[in-house]
């Protein structure tokens, strides 16, 4: 899949997203080493703290169906700055591909690609361990 295939796929997601509390809609789409994609979108909660990001719901779809090893994942806001990943996102990307890119789009469609490594520096994995 293209570089703007995979940008369509998480803009498409925004659609998607469940988003009562902020109205901000994200939509994501990952792409495996196998070239598998799955998509997400945040899914909001009136416990704010259960809201899941657009992020984290498509790697856990990924890993729910076996698949760990991900290359890169497109992030679409409608934000005028890019839609960067939260911490917490930034954090399981890195448990399962720590070599991966970060695709993240404004809400204009441009992107700007960042290395995960660049996002979290000095992450925690399970090399520590
Ligand atoms: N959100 C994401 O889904 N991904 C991000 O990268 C940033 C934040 C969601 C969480 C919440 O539903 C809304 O955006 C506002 O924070």
């Amino acid at each position: 899949m293209t570089k703007q295939e995979l940008c369509q796929k998480a803009i498409k997601m925004m659609d998607m997203a469940y988003v009562p509390y902020s109205h901000f809609p994200v939509g994501a789409a990952l792409e495996c080493s196998d070239g598998t994609v799955f998509t997400g979108c945040n899914v909001e909660n009136a416990a704010y703290g259960s809201t899941i990001c657009a992020e984290r719901t498509a790697i856990v779809k990924a890993v729910s169906e076996g698949h760990r090893d991900f290359v890169r994942i497109a992030i679409a806001g409608k934000s005028r700055d890019f839609c960067v990943p939260c911490g917490s996102c930034r954090q399981v990307m890195m448990e399962f591909s720590p070599e991966m890119e970060v695709i993240c789009l404004n809400g204009a469609g441009e992107s700007k690609t960042f290395a995960l490594r660049e996002l979290l520096p000095y992450g925690f994995d399970h090399t520590w361990l």
